[in-house]
């Protein structure tokens, strides 16, 4: 998702400095060319050799010498720069950019890029709380860097506290969201995500298998795309996606409720949810205990949530998901009409790899016109793009057909 992305990574001398290797192996990972720079300090951490050999390029100290060529070779690398990370960034080089200081060749670097900068602050807690440091973050922020907050948990000298850097699979998120483009910045996308869980005694529920995983990558996908995104999630393992508003339910009926009430301020729905059509008629107060060999549960019916969205949409554009054993095309289509979404989505459960749990998935997505695109068996975020494409269009004709 960085291919083509040229990234600076700026290390400062912080004990956190030996978490860049990993974070520099993470974006090379994602496609990105990542060039390193490092304060004098951060070379007492971790060594340029380890850096060079993980990034596949010269590694930039305060030791070279800005001369002839090399001064070229580094305004060039702060024109050519689609961002800038600087994790660890310590108190010390939040306060020079703050201040304008430009006094080794990172601090330069900064003051001569005009790419996006990431500061990823990381620090003792009683520095990254000092009302000094506090009023250079705001500084920042408001001069336009992406200031990431710190994490808070045991650090270095052994204190607890806010301080430690962010993770590096959230600074990494962050990275892609600034390089996304804003294309879904008008707008408000309200995804269901995870499975249902239908009580009939305080232990034990019906259920299904699904992880919430291709929910909540419509979810990431659509914030970093620059959507509003409302994210009603069943009970999943998954960790809340960032700048989402997440609203958890267990039933079915429940997530109608929470449906209905975000529908008004949405534009798009998205039902990923895979929501049992069932639930059991009686919920026990106490646990059901063992008694004869057999046991029934007698089931009533939940309420279809999308057939209730679908009757009073307006404009809004619906998107459904299809879980079919047979004739998927033809159920799947049928089903779109039928609960008038505008677009649903068909999981090709005959691929190994796709559907429920799995981070991949193969899917073809059906229009009212009767096109149908087959994806080919990808992750479940590339799969939630290109559909998030398809989406795209559809609310610019839908768009022009209203004004
Ligand atoms: O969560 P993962 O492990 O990543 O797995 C992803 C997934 C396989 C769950 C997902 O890709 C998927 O297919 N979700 C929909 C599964 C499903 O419930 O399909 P369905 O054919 O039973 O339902 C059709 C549509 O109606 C779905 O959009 C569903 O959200 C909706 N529905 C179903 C029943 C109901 N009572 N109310 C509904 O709104």
């Amino acid at each position: 998702m960085l291919k083509g992305k040229e990234i600076v990574l700026g290390i400062t001398g912080g004990i956190a400095a030996y978490k860049q290797a990993e974070l520099t192996r993470q974006l090379i990972k994602q496609g990105a060319d990542v060039k390193v720079v490092m304060t004098e300090n951060a070379t007492k951490f971790i060594t340029p050799l380890t850096l060079q050999t993980l990034s596949g390029n010269p590694v930039y100290t305060d030791t070279f010498s800005l001369t002839g060529d090399c001064e070229i070779e580094h305004i060039s690398l702060a024109n050519a720069a689609d961002i800038v990370v600087i994790a660890p960034a310590t108190a010390n080089i939040i306060g020079k950019i703050a201040s304008g200081i430009a006094d080794d060749l990172l601090s330069t670097f900064i003051m001569a890029t005009k790419a996006p900068v990431l500061i990823c602050p990381a620090m003792n807690t009683n520095m990254y709380t000092n009302e000094i440091v506090r009023t250079n973050i705001e500084k920042l922020s408001s001069a336009g860097y992406f200031v990431m907050e710190a994490g808070y948990g045991e650090l270095a000298c052994k204190t607890e506290g806010s301080g430690r850097l962010p993770p590096v699979e959230d600074i990494l998120e962050e990275v892609m969201t600034i390089l996304t483009e804003k294309d879904l910045a008008e707008e408000t996308i309200l995804i269901t995500a995870g499975p249902t869980r239908e009580p009939f005694d305080p232990i034990r529920f019906i259920s299904n298998y699904s992880s919430g995983k291709m929910g909540y990558s419509f979810a990431i996908m659509a914030e970093r795309r620059g959507a509003d995104v409302i994210l009603i999630s069943g009970p999943t393992l998954l960790p809340a996606p960032s700048g989402v508003k997440l609203i958890q339910v267990s039933t079915a009926v429940e997530m109608k409720n929470a449906v209905m009430e975000y529908l008004e301020e949405s534009t798009v729905i998205i039902k990923v949810a895979a929501v049992a059509d069932y639930r059991p008629s009686v919920l026990s107060d106490s646990k059901i205990k063992k008694k004869d060999s057999s046991f029934n549960i007698s089931l009533e019916k939940n309420p279809d949530i999308i057939s209730e969205v679908g009757k009073v949409k307006g404009n809004r554009i619906l998107v459904g998901f299809a879980m079919e054993t047979d004739n998927l095309l033809k159920n799947a289509y049928d089903k779109m009409v039928s609960k008038n979404m505008d677009l649903i989505v068909a999981n090709d459960l005959t691929r190994p790899g796709a559907g429920f749990q799995y981070d991949t998935n193969s899917v073809r997505i059906i229009d009212r016109s009767g096109d149908v695109r087959k994806l080919p068996l990808m992750n479940k975020k590339k799969v939630a793009d290109k559909i998030l494409d398809r989406i795209k269009k559809l609310c610019k004709e839908r768009k022009a057909e209203i004004s």
